[in-house]
């Protein structure tokens, strides 16, 4: 049992992880999102039991296994044979009744819908066609999205300088944090994908064998470039495609990503609704 990221407490008290990482059940990213789906859902594990929960590119299966720990029908969708197998030690050792893993690419939600509640966390970032991919979110879920992901910065000098800021900036940021103000993810220049503005960022070399890709547990999956919609972009097509509230949520941070995440990472967290 290898767990590079979810701390999940099992059901005799152990944790899959030993390295100080905080319990994910505790930590601030998923106590914001218990309290916001308290907002608009029941309360009550009955009631629960017939609201459907998709958690999209769920890695090691924490979140999903909080939704079902509160009453809900959470089924994860993860590309990785390695990530799904510790998903299914999760489902195995806690045995509750309303948590499912899958083995599939996120863009075939559709096959398990709808859903009423859908988390989508660090995983839009890492497609290369986040439109489409936004578009079929929304066709599968008729309440409520979680949305934590990064998006492109408009204007950085530093994505204007290509192999220059590839090879020698990018390298001295990251060790040194040289007027590193905001994260140096090697972007490429502004540009249109979809219709829509944002920059291109470079995942694994298209070379990289199956096996190498099935290894980077993090990393995208069936492409080996992604696109981060700048944000105004973002916010337009989650309107577009059906969310007529999007809010931004700010009480994700503290523990398991630091509180100048949103500042630093060009990232955010958006709590898009159907009404
Ligand atoms: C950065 S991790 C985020 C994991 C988790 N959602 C979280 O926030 O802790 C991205 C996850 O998405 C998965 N993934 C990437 N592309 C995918 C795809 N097209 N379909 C399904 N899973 C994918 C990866 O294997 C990985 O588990």
């Amino acid at each position: 049992m290898n767990f590079t990221a979810h701390n999940i407490k099992l059901k005799d008290g152990s944790t899959t992880m030993n390295n100080g990482t905080p319990i994910l059940a505790e930590s601030a990213m998923w106590t914001s999102i218990a309290q916001t789906v308290d907002l608009f859902f029941p309360q009550t594990h009955a009631e629960r039991a017939t609201v459907k929960v998709a958690d999209l590119g769920c890695l090691e299966g924490g979140y999903t296994a909080a939704f079902a720990r509160m009453g809900f029908d959470a089924l994860g969708i993860e590309a990785r044979e390695d990530n799904v197998k510790n998903c299914n030690l999760v489902k195995e050792n806690l045995g509750l009744p309303h948590l499912n893993f899958v083995k599939d690419d996120v863009r075939n939600m559709a096959k398990y819908g709808p859903f009423d509640i859908s988390l989508c966390y660090g995983l839009l970032y890492h497609l290369n066609d986040p439109v489409s991919f936004l578009q079929t979110l929304s066709d599968s879920t008729k309440k409520l999205l979680l949305l934590n992901t990064h998006f492109a910065p408009e204007h950085d000098f530093r994505y204007s300088l290509g192999p220059i800021n590839n090879y020698l900036l990018a390298p001295i940021q990251k060790r040194t944090h040289f007027l590193e103000r905001q994260k140096n993810y090697r972007l490429s220049p502004i540009t249109t994908n979809e219709g829509y503005r944002g920059r291109w960022y470079k995942e694994w070399n298209q070379r990289t064998a199956k096996s190498g890709i099935e290894k980077m547990l993090w990393a995208s999956y069936n492409n080996d470039r992604s696109f981060w919609l700048c944000k105004k972009e973002l916010t337009q097509v989650l309107h577009s495609v059906g969310f007529t509230h999007v809010f931004e949520q700010f009480n994700f941070t503290g523990d398991l990503v630091p509180d100048h995440y949103t500042s630093s990472f060009n990232r955010t967290m958006f709590v898009a609704l159907k009404s």
